[in-house]
């Protein structure tokens, strides 16, 4: 009996030893390794529709051993940045899967942990520059096989995003693509054209900031740059440092996982081109007329549609706002006001819109705003759910007002339109009767037929 256990185990241990092997993954290093610092050393693992799971490493110097790498299809590289502590980026399984799923091409993640763990960002820059040269004869091989440099896209995650870029200026800006995701800020701010990602790179460059201001970088330096709620503060990401690891890395890593919720087709994240975000969510950029018959370019893979508009445009910076958790997308209204009041009064607006008991709210609270005696003013409400249809409408204006009188305020017009669904009729209502500091209720009316 025990004779049969053995043979079972001994048989169990060797198919498990066997099924481990198969998969080639990517470099662990542990914490002790990164703190004394590892010596660059690169691999390419492979993943395709046929082992979506299951990486498998590419020598660099024989294109033709493994027999998934198709050089006639297209290639994704997919580049992470700095790794402090040695771990395996916790999104390179989803990224994989997803970006192998979207088309038929070799998606091959660029493990450079050994080089990118240590505890010196300065180290890790300078073997950036040696991953990229790394690639480059990399590419230069399968080109030299056959491979189009045209359908070839470099992503990469921070510090990847300038390998991406070194990459692709060592290639005269002949690759297909460049997306760079919250690139690295730290040592390439401010810094010439050449000694980071920029638009002359690739012939498309597109470009996800959302940490500007600690590990990203402020400046656009793509075709595209999507500023995603202004590039800074992530919703839902920690503002103390007590909150530990994640108060360091969620708003950067919020790049990836937008670009991942994209991918996987849950989040469609429509941006508007505009000067600054304060400008955006002043309502003063809500226009996509640039980019007719498209509507304004939606974060992610498929750019496609916009892309040679984009190249005549020259550098376009695009914003839009997101929630905290997936599908991140909030929805948009544009609320024209017409008020009149006796008095000046500054103050913010809280909108809400009812579908049967349930409502959704927008504070319009950014910054003060000026009611003088006939305001008209355009305002952007984003709101976290999407309540349709809208059966009701409320307003209420709040001001510093709290002790004396209260102001009445007459809404001449409120006009209330979808920004990303054309097809939902705008709402409107006339000559209203409110005070300030006074929630205002009405039922919508369809524009042409309450028109007086
Ligand atoms: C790769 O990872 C898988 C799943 O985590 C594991 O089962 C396997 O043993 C690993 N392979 C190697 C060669 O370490
Ligand atoms: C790239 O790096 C790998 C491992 O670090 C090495 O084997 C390979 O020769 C390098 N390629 C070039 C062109 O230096
Ligand atoms: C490349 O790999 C293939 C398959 O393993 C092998 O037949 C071939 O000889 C190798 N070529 C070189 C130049 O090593
Ligand atoms: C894609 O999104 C769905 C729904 O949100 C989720 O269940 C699934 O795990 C996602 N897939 C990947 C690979 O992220
Ligand atoms: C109100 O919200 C609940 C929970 O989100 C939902 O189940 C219900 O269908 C909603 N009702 C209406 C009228 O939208």
């Amino acid at each position: 009996m025990s004779v049969w256990w053995s043979v079972v185990l001994v048989a169990a241990f060797f198919f498990v030893r066997v099924k481990g092997k198969e998969c080639d993954n990517f470099s662990d290093v542990d914490f002790h390794e990164a703190f004394i610092g590892t010596d660059l050393y690169v691999r390419l693992l492979l993943y395709t529709r046929a082992n979506l799971d299951c990486g498998k490493e590419l020598p660099h110097h024989n294109l033709t051993s493994v027999p998934l790498f198709h050089l006639t299809q297209p290639t994704t590289f997919v580049i992470h940045g700095y790794r402090p502590t040695g771990a395996p980026p916790i999104w390179i399984d989803r990224i994989t899967r997803l970006l192998a799923e979207q088309a038929d091409t070799n998606v091959l993640v660029v493990d450079w942990n050994r080089g990118a763990a240590n505890l010196n960002y300065f180290t890790a820059v300078t073997n950036a520059r040696h991953t990229a040269a790394n690639i480059t004869a990399f590419i230069r091989r399968m080109s030299d096989e056959g491979a189009c440099l045209d359908s070839i896209h470099l992503i990469g995650v921070s510090l990847g995003a300038h390998v991406a870029g070194f990459i692709g200026a060592m290639l005269e800006g002949r690759v297909g693509r460049i997306t760079g995701l919250d690139p690295a800020g730290p040592m390439f701010e401010g810094v010439p054209p050449e000694d980071r990602l920029d638009p002359s790179d690739a012939q498309f460059v597109d470009v996800l900031h959302t940490d500007m201001n600690s590990f990203g970088l402020r400046a656009a330096i793509g075709h595209i740059d999507f500023y995603a709620n202004g590039g800074l503060d992530q919703p839902g990401c920690p503002r103390t440092i007590f909150s530990g690891k994640s108060y360091f890395v969620c708003d950067h890593q919020r790049s990836v996982f937008l670009y991942l919720c994209s991918l996987n087709r849950t989040c469609h994240l429509k941006a508007y081109p505009c000067s600054s975000y304060t400008d955006f969510i002043d309502g003063r950029c809500l226009q996509c007329e640039a980019f007719k018959p498209a509507s304004c370019p939606v974060l992610g893979y498929d750019l496609s549609q916009w892309r040679d508009k984009l190249l005549k445009l020259g550098q376009t910076k695009v914003y839009f706002s997101t929630t905290a958790e997936p599908p991140y997308r909030k929805i948009g209204y544009m609320v024209d006001v017409i008020t009149w009041n006796q008095y000046l009064r500054w103050g913010i607006v809280i909108i809400r819109l009812y579908s049967g008991k349930n409502f959704t709210e927008a504070q319009i609270d950014h910054k003060l705003l000026r009611f003088e005696q006939h305001t008209s003013m355009r305002l952007l409400a984003l709101f976290e759910e999407d309540l349709y249809p809208v059966q009701k409408i409320s307003l209420r204006i709040v001001t510093g007002n709290v002790i004396g009188p209260r102001d009445k305020i007459r809404l001449l017009r409120v006009t209330v339109t979808s920004l990303d669904l054309p097809e939902r009729a705008p709402m409107c209502r006339y000559d209203i009767v409110t005070e300030e500091n006074v929630e205002v209720t009405f039922k919508p009316l369809s524009c042409e037929k309450s028109h007086p």
